[in-house]
């Protein structure tokens, strides 16, 4: 193990007699030296006392919650901070109500109106970036929740779906959503409009709320086309679509090629003509009101729709944002995550919003026109908190290693998020991007947890690049093997990491499928469905884990079927029902292989029907069939129509297998297929394919390889 001195000094990260053990487990990814956090920030920062930690501690749980909650206004305050009498469907701050959109917009009027809320950039340079003050947002919030409101019918409790791009009119739709009680359920705007009729369908919405175009890459692209498949799939699922919703990208100036529907689709900029000047008065809610929606991918085709609350989640994601991203109201902050995921809701939008910051968004690709895109904004916008991906990361520093360097820009803070972050890379992020000076944190977390679970305080602990870091406040976890046995403390060795606790920022529930929430995430490990105590429900998180001697927690990935594409959950099961529309195709296996920008990338196997023979053509029917079905960045890295897949005996695909062909790394044990012969005869076809086309992959690190082995065993 490397040590870094300074951080010695520090002495914050703890013991660290013990790292062999770790380092048995990674051999090509060592224990990494610490890096203490620059004394600049921890000047200023929201928590430098390390005395908090204690004030999260068990002995405080659940009441030190109680210090996030507080950074909300209530209109009536709760009685009963924790509420387990219905376990493991927990109700924080029972008795309260609030309105999230007051909480993010209203309450900052007294002190900062004329200060701006967001800053959007759109993506051609010649366009200059708009600046919309907390007035304005205001303002615009509540014309659109009139709207909302006297134009759709919608009222609190009713779910409105969101296909949005990343323009300023999301938030606004979100917020405006938020004042008046409604669900919002925003998709990702790169998802197809198939895999928006899906979610349309299973949250019941009414209504959709799109745009007709934006920038990606230089193109305007047509986004409206997307509306009218999903309204069509959304139909056939049984679920009406009434209104759709239409902003302009340019308001007064139609840039889509599909026609409106008379009576169903309406511009938002006429429509809001008449509700000019409107004002709103936010409903009160219920703490455990459900504020929105987000689908993540599960192991089974049909998609999750995390319900989070009004209460828990906002207190949730105010206080991480003001101790973890260290937000203060005169930064300019900047999430390059899109809205569509969970990190945009809680970390460009809840978070920093409700903190009274600025909130940068910008519409369009990271390397657009060139790599140095974003530190021209940065330059330019004055960020000074930039929060990203290990794949931006990744692929910033491949195309533009230098770029950084050229640009005046200063980091105090950054974040990296979604997939664990390769040392090397991290190195670039904090030397190159940040010039040394900022601190930096890897957070740990998931669509279903609101917020982020395991990080460095950024003004208290060293960093150490590839681990997460600690626990976030208030966050107890655990690491459990197979059995629900204690992988112990501090041995580095892996397993399921699990968090014992409930907090305020975890999901309430699986929209509509409540058995499914409390089979996926506590089934596994509780012993007594029937206990109302919250120790007897860990939640598992679907990600192997270890735990250093330093109480350092690394994660290794998911143990579902699970593939991360650049950040972003794709189930095995959603690429291979897609693939099975095709009428050639008699089986599929969606299998992870390592990809250098994106961490993983997905390959398809096929085989077909009897009497079809393999062609380009079928290939190419099953990319269209993803990108239909799912969207872009689904799209296979690979086909490969196989003779036929490697199974049990009892019929089970052994993606495992697969996945390995796919990594040129060891099969395994495979006698015990029903098949073995086909492994060999794969094995040539992909690894010969894939040495001819130069994709043959660099050596695998052995967590990658503890990964893989682990894939699709169910
Ligand atoms: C999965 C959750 C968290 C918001 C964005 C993704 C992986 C997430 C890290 C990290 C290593 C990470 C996990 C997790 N993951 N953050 N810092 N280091 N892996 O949300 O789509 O729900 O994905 O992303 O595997 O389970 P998501």
């Amino acid at each position: 193990m490397t040590e870094n001195p300074q951080a010695q000094a520090a002495g914050n990260a703890g013991n660290t007699d013990d790292e062999s053990s770790e380092a048995l487990i990674a051999v090509h990814w060592r224990e990494e030296g610490y890096y203490p956090p620059p004394p600049k920030f921890t000047g200023q920062a929201n928590a430098s006392d390390p005395a908090i930690i204690s004030q999260f501690g068990e002995e405080n749980f659940p009441e030190c919650f109680r210090a996030y909650a507080d950074l909300l206004t209530w209109d009536k305050y709760w009685h009963t901070t924790l509420d387990t009498s219905n376990a493991p469907f927990w109700k924080w701050f029972v008795g309260g109500e609030l309105n999230a959109c007051y909480n993010c917009v209203d309450r900052h009027l007294g002190e900062h109106k004329n200060k701006a809320a967001l800053i959007w950039v759109p993506e051609p340079e010649a366009e200059s970036h708009q600046a919309i003050t907390y007035q304005e947002l205001y303002r615009r919030v509540n014309e659109f929740a009139a709207l909302l409101r006297d134009f759709c019918g919608l009222k609190a409790g009713d779910r409105v779906t969101f296909h949005m791009p990343m323009v300023p009119e999301l938030p606004i739709a979100m917020l405006a959503a938020a004042r008046l009680g409604i669900i919002h359920s925003q998709v990702f705007g790169g998802f197809s409009g198939a895999a928006c009729g899906h979610r349309i369908a299973d949250s019941g919405s009414h209504v959709l709320v799109t745009m007709d175009s934006y920038y990606r890459s230089g193109d305007l692209m047509d986004h409206k086309v997307k509306a009218d498949e999903a309204v069509e799939t959304a139909a056939k699922e049984g679920q009406q679509v009434d209104k759709i919703l239409v902003w302009r990208r340019y308001p007064g100036q139609y840039g889509s090629k599909t026609p409106m529907v008379e009576g169903r689709d309406f511009f938002v900029d006429e429509v809001l003509a008449e509700y000019r000047g409107a004002t709103v008065a936010p409903v009160s809610m219920p703490a455990e009101a459900p504020l929105f929606l987000m689908y993540t991918s599960g192991t089974t085709g049909r998609p999750k729709g995390c319900q989070h609350s009004t209460g828990g989640y906002l207190s949730y994601v105010t206080g991480t944002s003001k101790y973890y991203q260290d937000i203060h109201p005169d930064d300019t902050y900047w999430c390059m995550a899109d809205i569509g995921w969970i990190t945009g809701h809680s970390y460009i939008v809840y978070g920093p919003l409700s903190l009274g910051t600025t909130s940068v968004i910008y519409e369009g690709t990271p390397n657009y026109p060139d790599a140095g895109r974003p530190w021209r904004i940065a330059q330019q916008l004055g960020v000074n908190i930039f929060h990203t991906s290990p794949t931006a990361i990744r692929m910033l520093r491949k195309v533009g290693p230098d770029e950084p360097a050229k640009y005046d820009h200063h980091f105090k803070h950054m974040t990296t998020v979604g997939e664990p972050i390769e040392p090397e890379v991290w190195r670039w992020y904090y030397e190159t991007v940040g010039k040394g000076e900022a601190v930096i944190v890897d957070t740990w977390w998931q669509t279903e947890t609101g917020g982020f679970l395991c990080t460095t305080l950024p003004g208290v602990h060293p960093m150490k690049p590839g681990s997460a870091g600690p626990p976030a406040l208030g966050i107890y976890p655990v690491i459990l093997d197979e059995n629900g046995e204690e992988v112990p403390k501090g041995s580095g060795k892996a397993g399921n990491i699990c968090i014992r606790n409930p907090w305020p920022g975890v999901f309430e529930t699986i929209w509509g499928q409540p058995e499914r929430f409390v089979q996926t995430y506590y089934a596994k490990y509780n012993k007594d469905a029937d206990s109302k105590d919250w120790h007897d429900w860990p939640y598992f998180a679907g990600d192997g884990a270890l735990h250093a001697a330093d109480g350092y927690y690394r994660i290794l990935g998911r143990v579902d079927d699970v593939i991360n594409v650049a950040g972003h959950r794709l189930g095995t099961k959603e690429l291979e029902s897609a693939a099975l529309t095709v009428e050639e195709v008699a089986e599929a296996a969606a299998v992870p292989v390592v990809d250098d920008i994106r961490g993983r990338a997905v390959e398809m196997y096929v085989s077909l029907k009897p009497g079809v023979t393999a062609s380009k053509d079928i290939e190419a029917k099953v990319t269209t069939a993803i990108e239909t079905d799912i969207g872009k960045i689904a799209r296979p890295k690979n086909i490969w129509i196989v003779p036929d897949m490697p199974k049990t005996r009892s019929g089970k695909i052994m993606r495992r297998v697969i996945a390995a062909t796919s990594n040129f790394s060891d099969t395994g044990d495979i006698t015990t297929l029903a098949n073995p012969e086909v492994v060999e005869k794969i094995r040539q076809q992909v690894q010969g394919a894939k040495a001819a086309r130069g994709q043959v992959p660099r050596e695998l690190t052995e967590t990658e390889a503890e990964e893989l082995k682990s894939f699709g065993s169910e």
